[in-house]
């Protein structure tokens, strides 16, 4: 059986003190820690602290970075490396997130030296892919993501696939408040799966974590989770009020 992953992006929201207080309200919040992981991705320069936190009310919550850059270091100005990750004890990064694709120029190649390079530091990472809507509406979605699927893969061994966790996010459905129906997000959960089969093997790709992303919110995630190949989510929006985020881990 596969483990869920219930995770909050933050992208580039909230001060300080209202990451910190979100935090401590775990301390209080009980969730089925055998079955579930939780994962909270804040900006970069609140990882430390958090991580401190967390530690004082004990909670096995994951801190995850949004991003990386490939390189391990050098005149890079205002990137963060896998290295100096792994140095304050996180774990865990977002990489090709569509935000990151869009606006920042993540191209298949760059986020396949960035998989590869969180994978040779020992990082996990969450890789995003998604099809923007007008590839939804000329039915090339599939293809279009199992394309971006194998562009960052490229190289990567079978046994580093268990530190992967795929995240589909239609990039439509992303801050907008459409929802892909479960079952279209399950098709490409099993497409995806179906990929991952026939590039490592029927083993790994029952055992690969594929969540869902895009506009999840207390209210769909549990029809979200009932999918067969949906096996958690990846939450913007609903995931900076602790309330709601709360709601969706207790789906
Ligand atoms: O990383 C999270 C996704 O981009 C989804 O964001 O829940 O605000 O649609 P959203």
């Amino acid at each position: 059986m596969r483990r869920s992953l219930i995770a909050a992006n933050w992208k580039m929201n909230l001060t300080f003190d209202d990451a910190l207080s979100f935090v401590s309200s775990f301390k209080e919040f009980k969730f089925d820690t055998k079955k579930i992981d939780v994962l909270i991705a804040p900006p970069f320069p609140y990882l430390s602290d958090l991580g401190k936190a967390l530690k004082k009310i004990n909670k096995k919550i994951i801190l995850s970075a949004q991003n990386i850059h490939f390189e391990s270091s050098g005149a890079y100005t205002g990137e963060v490396s896998a290295e100096m990750l792994k140095s304050i004890g996180i774990n865990w990064t977002i990489i090709g997130h569509s935000e990151r694709r869009q606006y920042f120029g993540d191209t298949d190649i760059i986020v396949n030296k960035k998989v590869k390079k969180a994978l040779e530091n020992g990082l996990n990472v969450i890789l995003c892919v998604g099809e923007q809507l007008p590839e939804r509406e000329a039915g090339i979605e599939k293809e279009l993501v199992i394309s971006q699927l194998g562009m960052a893969l490229y190289g990567v061994e079978s046994d580093n696939i268990s530190r992967i966790v795929i995240a589909y996010e239609p990039v439509w459905a992303i801050g907008t408040g459409k929802t892909a129906r479960s079952s279209d997000a399950e098709e490409m959960h099993r497409s995806i799966r179906e990929y991952i089969r026939s590039k490592y093997g029927r083993k790994i790709a029952n055992n690969v974590r594929i969540i869902y992303g895009g506009s999840v919110k207390p209210d769909n995630i549990s029809d979200l989770m009932s999918m067969p190949n949906i096996d958690g989510a990846l939450v913007g929006g609903a995931s900076l009020k602790f309330e709601s985020f709360a709601k969706i881990i207790s789906y």
